[in-house]
C-alpha cells in the first residue's frame, strides 16, 4: 500500500504504474488533473494493482492532513510514502519575492516532513519513505535558486529521518534526478533566456535525457526488500551529469574526442 504525492503526471505516474504492475495498491495524489489521475488508477488496475485518486493540495497543511486522513480512513495503514510533488517559480535571485520563498518551502519541503509525521504511525516494520530530489541540491544553475536549496534540505532531512526512524525499521532515502524528460523539464527550459535544451545534452556522459521510467525504477528498488539495508542515502540518477567538469570531452577535438569506439582485439 503506497501513497505517492503528485502521481497524475511525470515520475509519480510512472512510479504508480510500475508499482501497479507488481500488484500494489497505490494512492494517486494530484492537485489539478483529476482526469489524468483517474487514468493512472485505471491503468494500474488493468495491470493487476489497485488505485485510489485523491485530490489534495500538499502545499497547504490542511491538504497534507486531508490526504493522510483519507489514507487512514480507507486503508488504516501505509507501507510506502513517496514525497514526489514539486513546483517552483524559475526566476533570478534578485527577482524572487518573499511569497516565492514561502511557497517553495511550503510546496517542496514541508510536505515531506509533515507527511512523514503522518506516515510513520501508519507504518509497520519494513515501512519506507522516499523523497525526490534533483542535482540542483548540490549544483547551481540559472533560475533554480528557489528550489535547489529545498532539495538540499530534503537530502538532509532524509538523513535525520533515517536515524530517528531506524529503530522502527522504517528506511528513508532520496532519489536525485538529473535532466529527466518530463513536462516540468520542458517548462523549465521554456523560461525566457534559458539555453536550448539540446545544447546541454553533450555535457551529459550518457548523451541523453533520463526517462521518468528510469527514475521510477530506482524509487521502486528503494521500496523493495532488496533495499532493506539502505537508509539515509541519496541515490543519483543523472546519466553521469554530476561527475563531469570543464574542460568537457564534448568540447575537445582529435585526438581527445571519443568519436569512435575502439576496435576489439581479434
Ligand atoms: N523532471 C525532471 O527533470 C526532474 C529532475 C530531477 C528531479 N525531479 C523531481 O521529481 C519530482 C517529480 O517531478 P516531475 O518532473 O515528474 O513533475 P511534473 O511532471 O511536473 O508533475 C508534478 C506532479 O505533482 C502534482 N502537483 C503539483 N502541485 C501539487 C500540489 N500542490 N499538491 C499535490 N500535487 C501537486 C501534479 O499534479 P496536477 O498536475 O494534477 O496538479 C503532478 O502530478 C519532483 O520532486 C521533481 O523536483 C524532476
Amino acid at each position: 500500500m503506497a501513497l505517492i504525492t503528485g502521481a497524475s503526471r511525470g515520475i509519480g505516474r510512472a512510479l504508480a504504474c510500475t508499482l501497479g504492475r507488481g500488484g500494489a495498491t497505490v494512492v494517486v495524489n494530484y492537485k489539478k488533473n483529476a482526469d489524468l489521475a483517474e487514468k493512472v488508477v485505471a491503468g494500474l488496475e488493468e495491470a493487476g494493482g489497485r488505485g485510489l485518486a485523491v485530490q489534495a493540495d500538499v502545499e497547504t497543511v490542511e491538504g497534507v492532513e486531508a490526504l493522510f486522513a483519507r489514507v487512514k480512513d480507507e486503508f488504516g495503514r501505509l507501507d510506502h510514502f513517496v514525497s514526489n510533488a514539486a513546483a517552483s517559480a524559475f526566476k533570478k535571485i534578485l527577482d524572487l519575492k518573499p511569497h516565492h520563498l514561502d511557497r517553495s518551502h511550503a510546496m517542496n519541503l514541508r510536505p515531506l516532513v509533515l507527511g512523514a509525521q503522518h506516515a510513520v504511525p501508519l507504518m509497520k516494520a519494513g515501512g519506507r519513505i522516499v523523497a525526490l530530489s534533483s542535482y540542483g541540491s548540490a549544483r547551481a544553475f540559472p533560475t533554480y535558486a528557489a528550489l535547489g536549496p529545498m532539495k538540499a534540505a530534503i537530502e538532509s532531512w532524509v538523513r535525520y529521518m533515517a536515524l530517528e526512524f531506524a529503530p522502527y525499521s522504517i528506511n528513508v532515502n532520496a532519489v536525485s534526478g538529473g535532466l529527466i524528460d518530463s513536462d516540468s523539464l520542458q517548462h523549465f527550459f521554456g523560461t525566457p533566456g534559458m539555453p536550448n535544451m539540446s545544447s546541454v545534452l553533450d555535457h551529459i556522459p550518457k548523451g541523453r535525457l533520463g526517462t521518468v521510467q528510469e527514475m521510477a525504477d530506482t524509487v521502486s528498488f528503494l521500496l523493495s526488500p532488496g533495499a532493506e539495508y539502505i537508509t539515509g542515502q541519496t541515490i543519483v540518477v543523472d546519466g553521469g551529469l554530476s561527475i563531469v567538469a570543464p574542460p568537457f570531452f564534448a568540447d575537445s577535438s582529435a585526438p581527445l574526442s571519443p568519436s569512435k569506439r575502439p576496435a576489439g582485439k581479434e
